[in-house]
């Protein structure tokens, strides 16, 4: 009930006031359910039997004029904090208490990403070559057709180039034609770039993206991932080459792997060669995957053709009208290059090239 004031005193107001800001602080810290909110209301600010209206009933009315202001102050500040407990009685509750944390309740959970199946193939590869001594270096995917066919031994209209379609870049009709413009069509022509650039001995591999006219099916796709090798150096051998894609392919798929050597055609290699690793689904028996062949074909390489350390020799010799570094006479190199799709669809047994690019979180997230 409401106490009867005998002073109207600052001191006393105070008192008074705060015991009854006290209790509606407690009380507002019950507030849980709606109808504990509606009695709330009723005991504070019900317009008959209410506390607010007893308080003014008891104090305001009989108040010497002096106190009149002071009394009505409170009187104010009192209602805002029964009408803010009942507007927010969470926020009145939590400052009444120490704190509103619940730790019952879950924690946000983090989904921190993955590397792309491709770019962790990749990696993969990478990683395999890094351990040999190789380094890795980068090139433009817009290429000029010097680097992407011309000093790769592609002349202007050699029928290779139809193999190797792509886009040009438009309106360079006015320019060399070695200086036009275009999508690169592999990762070759970073070894053209390279060679220029460095001295030998040289040994990278080169990761990127490259661009083809090539229709989209279950195994190709218009842009795709190629990984290209280059060794150079005065004594390098075909046996040399050979030992270190066997050793490589044994890193990547398992060391019961085999490795064979056919003869092809590229033109910046002579000889050139295809190679293939024993089917790693049968192990060699012949199955579908290897249309019982026992034998999937992976990559391409060679020995580094004269032709091209040719060019490399006078493009260098704008430079430095000296320079014999690539001298074909006192140097060799190999070089080789694979499509990263194909491996990963190898490694992780995928059917179909379109699941890397179809932004699929079904599928890419298998291999997290
Ligand atoms: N550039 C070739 C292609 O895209 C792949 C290749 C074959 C690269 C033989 C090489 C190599 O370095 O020696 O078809």
């Amino acid at each position: 009930m409401i106490p009867q004031l005998s002073n109207y005193d600052e001191a006393s107001l105070e008192a008074a006031f705060a015991t009854l800001s006290d209790e509606v602080r407690q009380q507002a810290a019950e507030l849980k359910t709606t109808e504990a909110q509606e009695n709330f209301r009723l005991n504070w600010l019900g317009r008959k039997q209410g506390r607010l209206k007893l308080v003014s009933d008891a104090w305001l009315k009989s108040a010497p004029a002096e106190a009149r202001k002071p009394l009505g102050m409170r009187f104010n500040q009192l209602k805002q904090q029964i009408e803010q407990a009942l507007e927010a009685p969470a926020a009145a509750a939590s400052s009444a208490t120490v704190q509103g944390i619940d730790i019952t309740l879950p924690g946000t959970v983090r989904q921190p990403g993955i590397a792309h199946p491709l770019i962790s193939a990749m990696h993969e590869v990478v990683r395999v070559f890094h351990q040999l001594g190789f380094s890795t270096n980068l090139g433009p995917q817009v290429e000029s057709d010097f680097y992407n066919f011309e000093a790769l031994n592609f002349p202007p209209n050699h029928p290779a180039r139809d193999t190797q379609d792509t886009l040009q870049i438009a309106g360079q009709q006015v320019r060399p034609s070695r200086d036009r413009l275009l999508m690169r069509t592999h990762t070759s022509p970073v070894q053209i770039r390279t060679m220029i650039a460095q001295e030998p001995p040289i040994r990278i591999v080169i990761p990127g993206k490259v661009h083809r006219n090539d229709a989209a099916d279950a195994t190709h796709s218009p842009i795709f991932h190629q990984i290209e090798g280059l060794c150079v150096g005065p004594d390098i051998t075909f046996s040399d080459l050979k030992g270190t894609l066997d050793h490589a392919m044994k890193s990547l798929f398992g060391s019961a792997v085999k490795t064979r050597f056919f003869p092809s055609f590229f033109p910046f290699t002579e000889p050139s060669a295809d190679v293939q690793i024993s089917c790693i689904f049968c192990g060699g028996s012949g199955c579908r995957k290897c249309k019982h062949s026992g034998w999937i074909e992976l990559l391409g390489c060679g020995m580094v053709d004269p032709a091209v350390f040719a060019a490399v020799t006078a493009e260098r010799r704008r430079v430095n009208p000296d320079d014999d570094a690539y001298d074909p006479a006192k140097i060799a190199g190999f070089a080789f290059g694979m499509g990263v799709e194909r491996i990963a669809m190898m490694l992780h047994g995928v059917s179909d090239i379109g699941h890397f690019y179809s932004g699929d979180m079904r599928f890419l997230e298998q291999f997290a």
